[in-house]
């Protein structure tokens, strides 16, 4: 990665942020980023649900501080209603400054996301090319959040929607595949991270899907490529099963909690880049390609 900054923070210093973006959504995330900006696609991040900064700090650091629009309500904790998480403003723009973001160039909006427009964005911002939903995690407000993203996203950009898939917040979910169900936009589902889940238009998905299956680093995580539906989605999770022998049980506890080390050892022992199990296929190294 060519961002020091970013790949420093995904690496080492997000431990120092509280808050939740495990290794492999941030590994994720920043390969997106970057990759947007070598292939000319430019424009503003924006994330709902900042918290203290953990997955903003990626995002505001490929942006140079400029273009960011970060939504959260802080301490109005009366309309986090499914109580996920708990903003604090001070605290976000102590640590914005501490990675290097000016706080006064980044536009804050205390509402509800309810009550954001795409207007509200666009007028800012302009047009966006990453935005995260991790806010409000009940139906109503997981919905709105997405058809929002979909109105501001540029042609090429992209929309990460946390825990998606994850029991303890099944109203995420059922927000997912109704708007996917409903969309009158063509997004696509083209990766799913350790609790991430990645969209964008299906034009785009073959690139994308190219840009992460480049990168030796994801590999670790890769467990298949989903190919029933018309679109292919790559999938960068495993659940912990009952039935695993002691090996399965430790790389997995490697991997969550020491990836690096895991990441060593894989390649130590042959089994990730080019000699690796993962399958990319040729519309993917297509994809690839471009992007040397
Ligand atoms: C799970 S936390 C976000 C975690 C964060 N992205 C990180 O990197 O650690 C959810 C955040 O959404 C905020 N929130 C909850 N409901 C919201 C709503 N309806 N509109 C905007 N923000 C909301 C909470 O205050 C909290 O900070």
């Amino acid at each position: 990665m060519t961002n020091k900054v970013l790949d420093e923070y995904i690496r080492v210093r997000k431990k120092e942020v509280d808050g939740w973006l495990a290794r492999c959504d941030g590994e994720i995330f920043a390969l997106l980023l970057e990759s947007q900006l070598e292939n000319g696609i430019n424009g503003a991040v924006v994330e709902i649900g900042v918290h203290h900064g953990k997955s903003f700090i990626p995002m505001a650091i490929s942006n140079n501080g400029r273009l960011c629009y970060a939504i959260d309500i802080f301490e109005n904790q009366a309309f986090n209603i499914d109580v996920s998480g708990r903003g604090d403003k001070d605290v976000f723009t102590r640590n914005l400054t501490k990675f290097g973001v000016d706080a006064n160039d980044v536009f804050i909006d205390e509402r509800p996301s309810t009550d954001v427009t795409p207007d509200d964005i666009k007028r800012k911002v302009g047009r966006v090319r990453f935005f995260h939903i991790d806010g409000g995690h009940h139906f109503e407000a997981a919905l709105n959040d997405l058809r929002l993203a979909e109105a501001v996203v540029s042609d090429d950009g992209v929309i990460a929607i946390d825990d998606v898939f994850r029991p303890e917040w099944p109203e995420v979910s059922m927000a997912l595949f109704s708007y996917l169900a409903n969309k009158t936009q063509d997004f696509v589902p083209f990766a799913i991270g350790y609790n991430k889940t990645y969209l964008c238009r299906r034009s785009f998905a073959t690139l994308y899907r190219g840009i992460l299956t480049g990168s030796d680093f994801l590999q670790l995580y890769f467990s298949k490529k989903y190919e029933v539906s018309n679109e292919a989605i790559l999938v960068y999770q495993t659940y912990a099963l009952p039935e695993w022998g002691v090996r399965a049980k430790i790389s997995h506890y490697m991997k969550i909690y020491h990836p690096d080390l895991a990441f060593s050892l894989k390649k130590f022992l042959g089994r990730v880049g080019n000699r690796g199990h993962v399958k990319v296929d040729a519309t993917d190294q297509e994809s690839v390609r471009k992007l040397e």
